[in-house]
């Protein structure tokens, strides 16, 4: 890694190098913290295929509320311990950048509930899961009660009618019966029946149930039987209502289901292309409106509260000609990057502007200084004439200018938040290819009364912080020794 060196140059290369993509952020939870790390390789396997229900929080290291949400957040992870997973994703990763994106994440912390879909006949289905918005308060209480709401119930509820018709088979089946006083079916007992899914019947008997009841001479609540099948003598468990040890105890009528299911990665490679659909089919999708189970996945009631959560807000418009000459385009103005969209924009427009205001949100937050990002209309006739000069033809176009230099660049890309971040990137550290900004391009600027308070503002906060950025760039631009050197010092 870089050894800190004191001279400027070598602080300001630091701070541009902790901007790269493919810069592990530190996460939030560390390893022996109760919260289930997850990443994008393993959410497939440990969350959305898994027969246990989940809580995910999307979050990034550096937001205020997701640290303030760390602390209920482990206790929840505690209380729910092998009921529950209570998982982290941080999608400050750029591994993770594509799962956050596809999970429809625009704030930070998003907390969603992810379940296995349960069909009517109690088995697990086999399409996508559920998941749904958390909004809920962010305590570990309301945290662990909705999770356990949302605990899908294998237990079937067995009285005296149906006993016999629920035994029937108990000579193939391995069951389990629960005898309680209780009418309410635990997150304990739910989460037994989630593990040995298929392996072993789970029921539950209240104590009213008398002729239920006196066939396994119960008289003390809760009792638990396993009846483990074949010529097997029924079994009543003795211990604590702990999950590990009925566990143990269960583990007599056949093993619990892994979890995650094991060898997954070699028949995925076997199957190929089958198997490819199969994963996709797991993977919840937040936009498709056909996917059958629409309905249940990702849609927040109507008369939910809103969500509490930081959201990138949209980078500033300009909408006027004389405002763009002013803010970037006059012979003082530093670097701007503007993004070319038609005013009505389109899908392409929102996802360049969204990854600008992404990255630029992002910057802010981490305290990095960043040249301002700029929404400008193409219908405008500033805008047509750029387009002219530049030989610009797209209907979005991004372009990084530095009218003071006389440079600008073009970006080539595709609109995804990764790849407009690492163009960003390298005009941080001046590289990559620039052009000469024609002479047409470049106007008079003229303060307008309206504009003047707010810009005196941006001018002074962009002039105090650019120093750094400014010098090295020019250094880097004219070949000096000195800063060039510094910068591959510190690179990784
Ligand atoms: C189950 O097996 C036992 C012992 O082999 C036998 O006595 C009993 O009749 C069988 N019960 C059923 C329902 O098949
Ligand atoms: C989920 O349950 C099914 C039985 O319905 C079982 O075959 C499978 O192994 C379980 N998967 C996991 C990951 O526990």
């Amino acid at each position: 890694m870089h050894a800190l060196n004191p001279s400027t140059a070598a602080f300001a290369a630091v701070a541009l190098l902790s901007a790269l993509p493919g810069t592990q952020a530190a996460g939030l939870y560390t390893k022996s913290s109760p919260v289930l790390q997850v990443t994008a390789k393993n959410y497939d396997q440990l969350i959305a295929k898994s027969n246990h229900t989940s809580i995910v929080e999307f979050y990034a290291p550096w937001c205020g509320h997701c640290q303030n949400l760390k602390p209920a957040y482990e206790k929840a992870a505690k209380n729910l311990d092998g009921l529950a997973k209570v998982a982290a994703v941080n999608c400050d990763d750029d591994e993770n950048k594509p799962l956050c994106g596809a999970m429809g994440v625009q704030g930070f912390p998003t907390l969603k509930t992810v379940r296995p879909q349960s069909t009517k006949n109690g088995k697990r289905g086999s399409g996508k899961p559920v998941v749904e918005d958390y909004q809920g308060p962010r305590t570990a209480k309301a945290i662990v009660d909705a999770v356990v709401d949302k605990i899908n119930n294998h237990v079937r509820r067995v009285g005296d009618k149906d006993i016999d018709a629920f035994l029937a088979d108990r000579n193939e089946t391995a069951k389990a019966l629960l005898f309680t006083e209780k009418g309410t079916t635990s997150a304990l007992l739910r989460s037994l029946a989630i593990d040995f899914l298929d392996v072993i019947s789970f029921a539950q008997v209240r104590n009213k149930e008398s002729k239920a009841n006196d066939m396994f001479g119960i008289e003390t609540y809760p009792t638990l039987v396993l009846l483990p099948g074949g010529d097997k003598e029924g079994l009543v468990y003795e211990g604590e209502m702990k999950k590990d040890a009925m566990v143990k105890f269960l583990s007599q009528a056949g093993q619990p289901n892994p979890d995650p299911a094991p060898g997954k990665a070699k028949s995925e490679k076997k199957g190929g292309k089958k198997d490819k659909s199969t994963s996709k089919a797991a993977e919840p999708s937040s936009k498709s409106t056909s996917a059958p189970f629409s309905e249940s996945t990702d849609v927040p009631p109507a008369d939910s509260k809103p969500v509490v959560a930081e959201v990138a807000p949209p980078i500033p418009a300009i909408t006027s000609d004389q405002k763009l000459i002013n803010e970037c385009l006059n012979r003082k103005s530093h670097t701007c990057v503007l993004a070319f969209v038609p005013s009505a924009h389109g899908e392409e427009a929102e996802k360049a502007l969204a990854s600008l205001s992404e990255i630029a949100f992002k910057h802010a937050h981490g305290q990095r200084h960043l040249f301002p990002f700029f929404e400008v209309h193409t219908e405008n006739e500033g805008a047509a004439s750029v387009y002219k000069s530049l030989e610009l033809s797209k209907d979005v176009e991004i372009i990084a200018v530095n009218a003071k230099r006389g440079w600008w660049r073009h970006y080539a890309g595709d609109y995804s938040a990764e790849s407009v971040e690492s163009w960003i990137d390298a005009i941080r550290l001046s590289e990559g290819a620039k052009n000469k900004l024609p002479e047409g391009v470049i106007g008079e600027a003229v303060e307008t009364a309206e504009e003047k308070p707010a810009e005196t503002v941006e001018v002074k906060v962009e002039e105090t912080v650019k120093v750094e950025a400014e010098t090295e760039a020019e250094s880097a631009a004219t070949g000096a020794e000195a800063a060039p050197e510094a910068t591959e010092h510190d690179e990784l």
